[in-house]
């Protein structure tokens, strides 16, 4: 139904909430440049308004916005294809989002597996925007009417409320399809980059230790030496996948060389069978260094120029509102604000 009755749109975001990882890189902006010129309208944001769920240095915050707006286009985003802007331009989001937390459901909230990690055993003290956060994210899907939502596994169960918030608006209202119901697409080798001395967990900005992750910004050196160290076991890799069950950090790095080298994981453990770690790191280091020391030297070029990367956000912020504001002026009437001037 959705697809036949809306534009296919394809709608993600990243939060510039400092340091952007191969985690992001592989499990999201790679994807999204892979999915320009492929029959989709592509909406890629800096969702600089989810940042400040948690306390963000405002100094900081504009850094980190223009830096992975940088990331996005040295990444491959063309800003012509594409629309490429940061959230608090478009006021859509904000205004969606408050009809979404009357429309969202406390008890939908309380399932949120990511709001309880983050809360943590301190959940009284967090912002209310924290707990908020997933209608929020709804309605930067939903008012473009977006269709598709590349993201990591990890935000599946968010991509999955948006459904529902979704569902339940078009149902309460009686606007059948009004909203479509977008498809999460959660795919590829690097769908969860492991952390690299701990392969149960995920590869996050916000981790200890800054060997246990991977930043766009390191040079060349640094992401050698981090790859040569990562955690492994002393078994060779085996000729299948099956064979790497119980072996988290063995099958991260596969993965990890598999999403760098645009092949499947079962493409790169037949071309390793029986290899040592000293045959297989070194390999991936130099294809890693190859894949992302260009990004993060475009990236510093970028950066040298804030006023021209400014231009291109305000540009994109125009299209994106035109977008956003027939279907946010359209709800507003489904939902019965008087619109008098
Ligand atoms: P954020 O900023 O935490 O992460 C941005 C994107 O990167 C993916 N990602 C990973 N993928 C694979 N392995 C990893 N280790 C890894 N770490 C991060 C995330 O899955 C995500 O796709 N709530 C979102 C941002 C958001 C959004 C949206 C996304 C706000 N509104 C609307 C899609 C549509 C978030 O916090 O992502």
């Amino acid at each position: 139904m959705t697809e036949a009755v809306h534009t296919r749109r394809v709608f993600s975001g990243i939060k510039p909430s400092g340091g952007l990882t191969l985690g992001n890189y592989l499990g999201a902006i790679k994807r999204f440049v892979d999915m320009q010129g492929q029959g989709f309208e592509t909406v890629y944001c800096v969702v600089d308004m989810h940042a400040i769920t948690v306390w963000q240095d405002p100094t900081e915050l504009k850094h980190a916005t223009r830096e992975l707006a940088a990331a996005y286009i040295a990444s491959g985003i063309d800003p012509d294809q594409s629309i490429l802007f940061n959230q608090s331009q478009v006021s859509a989001h904000a205004e969606l989002g408050w009809i979404f937390n009357c429309v969202a459901r406390v008890g939908w909230m309380n399932r949120m597996t990511q709001f309880k990690d983050k809360a943590g055993s301190n959940a009284e003290q967090v912002s209310l925007g924290l707990y908020a956060y997933p209608s929020l994210m709804a309605a930067d899907i939903l008012t473009y009417h977006a269709t598709h939502v590349p993201v990591g596994e990890d935000q599946k169960q968010h991509v999955e409320l948006t459904r529902d918030i979704a569902a339940k608006f078009n149902h309460d209202f009686k606007v059948p399809d009004f909203f479509p119901q977008p498809e999460p697409i959660i795919e590829g080798p690097a769908k969860r980059v492991m952390n690299l001395r701990d392969g149960t967990k995920k590869m996050s900005k916000s981790g200890a230790s800054d060997m246990e992750r991977i930043n766009m910004t390191d040079s060349a050196e640094l992401i050698a030496k981090k790859l040569k160290k990562a955690k492994t076991d002393p078994e060779p890799l085996p000729d299948n996948l099956d064979d790497l069950k119980g072996r988290p950090e063995a099958r991260n790095l596969v993965d990890i060389y598999a999403a760098l080298s645009d092949q499947t994981s079962e493409a790169v453990i037949s071309e390793y069978a029986g290899a040592q770690w000293g045959r297989f790191k070194p390999a991936l280091a130099d294809l890693a260094v190859d894949k992302l020391s260009p990004i993060s030297t475009r990236m510093a070029e970028l950066m040298d120029d804030p006023a021209e990367i400014d231009r291109i956000l305000a540009k994109g912020a125009d299209k994106a509102a035109a977008i956003a504001e027939p279907i946010l002026a359209k709800t507003y009437d489904i939902v019965g604000f008087v619109r008098s001037r």
